[in-house]
């Protein structure tokens, strides 16, 4: 590939092709690039199945290295296996250099016919919490159980970067998109971080809405919505339907944004239907491109590289997806040809914007000084209603339930019962580790139990656990 003619002064950029149709829209947007000499050099650094058949790992180190290094990266889409196999590339890149934000604009684009013709927003998803954690146990063969995390400070981070960034763009209004009448103690707690930090914005309107609400909203009246921010799973599956919105996958960009760093990709797959047969739409990724471009202060580049996409899409330069019957390097070609010509005031390219920086320094805002610990669940394995010890110490059963349901006291309901029982222990005061150590001995020595969790209360004598579903 050519090296723009100024690489002196040209930023060094990781380029991670990836695997499915990844090469050939990568292929595609450095032509592009190329031919409109931005001034970046490429530091390619593969990852995906390809090189996981080639090496054992999908995600060599020296990937997540360059990235680092270069502060930078334009990435294609990277195979998961479903079910089983190896672990995510994207989601391990995401984690590994602390990416919280996934930044992805749904726009309606000239020619591209859809439902609706004036969609502008930007879902900002937390992007590294939620139950990409990826922590799953097997509890019994019948159960197995997901954490889903939502820390504050990980949400206080992705708040502040959505009120930042829609601040920076000029936006209105900010959503925050959850489920918080069912996940009381997750959910809510993102949703509370929402609302301390959307005061130090007054000039942006600050609202929130339920995650089934917001889908059916989306697709009734998308110009409803400026900026969504969003939890991890909730952000995945909108920014799919809002890609639906604007043309389909092939045209829906993306940017993950952390401290200092930032690695742009479509939101699409690695679309293993369509590889290697030259239909793919490079236009995701280019626009991932454009908007690494603005992020990297090269404004006038992504501009124009943004008008030659424009252009080609009037001229009806559609590839499958869109209706037409273009090939990935004919749409290439296209956007080179409808390049418009350089602008003299590239000039003030020079300078990147400062980067929206949050950091990870949250104010501490809930002191633990007070946090008591007054009784724990124990998750014991038995076909039909374990007969547990009733008192162990201070603890006293105070509830049993299975897959969420209360089974005791009182009648057992007529449900299906699985071979996973939550036991509740409670006590009228604090307990110590003693109690807690007392109070696995004697549940083990009747059953075999999975796990524990200790249940708290805090300052204000608040049941810390029992704002939960069903409590
Ligand atoms: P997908 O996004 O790859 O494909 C869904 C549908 O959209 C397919 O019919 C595909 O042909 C079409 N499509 C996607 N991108 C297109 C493009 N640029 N031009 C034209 N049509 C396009 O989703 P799928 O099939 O669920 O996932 C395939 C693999 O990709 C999985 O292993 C998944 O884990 C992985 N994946 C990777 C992502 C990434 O690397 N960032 C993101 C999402 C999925």
């Amino acid at each position: 590939m050519n090296q723009p003619a100024n690489a002196a002064s040209a930023r060094t950029v990781t380029l991670i092709r990836g695997d499915g149709i990844g090469p050939e829209i990568a292929d595609a947007v450095c032509s592009i690039f190329d031919a409109a000499g931005v001034p970046i050099v490429w530091d390619e650094a593969n990852a995906g199945l390809d090189v996981f058949e080639a090496t054992g790992t999908p995600l060599p180190e020296s990937v997540l290295q360059s990235i680092a290094t270069n502060g930078v990266a334009l990435k294609g889409p990277t195979t998961t296996p479903i079910g089983t196999g190896h672990k995510s590339v994207n989601v391990t890149i995401r984690k590994a250099l602390d990416l919280f934000a996934n930044v992805r604009p749904s726009r309606s684009l000239p020619s591209v016919s859809t439902r609706f013709e004036d969609v502008d927003l930007i879902i900002v998803r937390e992007n590294i919490e939620d139950t990409y954690g990826g922590i799953e146990h097997c509890q019994t063969p019948d159960v197995h159980q997901g954490l889903k995390l939502i820390t504050r400070p990980g949400s206080l981070a992705v708040h502040r970067y959505a009120f930042e960034m829609a601040r920076r763009e000029g936006r209105k209004k900010v959503t925050c998109v959850h489920k918080a009448n069912i996940h009381k103690l997750t959910d809510g707690l993102f949703l509370e971080c929402f609302r301390q930090v959307a005061p130090e914005y007054p000039e942006i309107e600050a609202d929130d809405l339920l995650i089934d609400n917001t889908c059916m909203q989306l697709v009734s009246d998308p110009t409803r919505f400026d900026v969504i921010v969003t939890l991890n799973l909730f952000g995945d599956i909108l920014s799919d339907l809002c890609a639906g919105l604007v043309g389909g996958l092939g045209v829906a960009p993306g940017g993950n944004i952390g401290a200092g760093r930032a690695v742009f990709e479509a939101v699409h797959g690695s679309a293993p239907d369509i590889a290697g047969k030259g239909l793919a739409n490079p236009t995701a990724l280019l626009l991932s491109g454009v908007q690494m471009l603005r992020y990297l202060g090269l404004m006038s580049h992504a501009s124009r590289i943004e008008a030659g996409l424009r252009r080609s899409l009037i001229d009806h330069v559609h590839t499958r997806d869109l209706g037409g019957n273009a090939t990935t390097d004919e749409f290439a070609s296209a956007v080179i040809s409808n390049l418009p010509a350089p602008d003299a005031s590239s000039q003030a390219d020079a300078e990147a914007p400062e980067p929206i920086n949050v950091g990870k320094t949250g104010p501490v805002v809930v002191s633990d000084e007070n946090w008591e610990c007054i009784g724990a669940d124990m998750f014991v394995r038995n076909d039909g209603l374990p007969d547990m010890p009733k008192e162990v110490g201070p603890l006293k059963l105070s509830m049993i339930s299975n897959r969420g349901t209360k089974v005791y006291p009182g009648p057992t309901p007529d449900i299906l019962l699985v071979d996973h029982h939550r036991c509740r222990y409670l006590s009228e005061t604090p307990i110590t580790e003693a109690d807690v150590r007392a109070l696995i001995q004697a549940v083990g020595d009747k059953y075999a139990w999975m796990h524990i969790e200790k249940l708290h209360r805090d300052s204000a004598g608040e049941r810390m656990f029992s704002r939960a579903q069903g409590e």
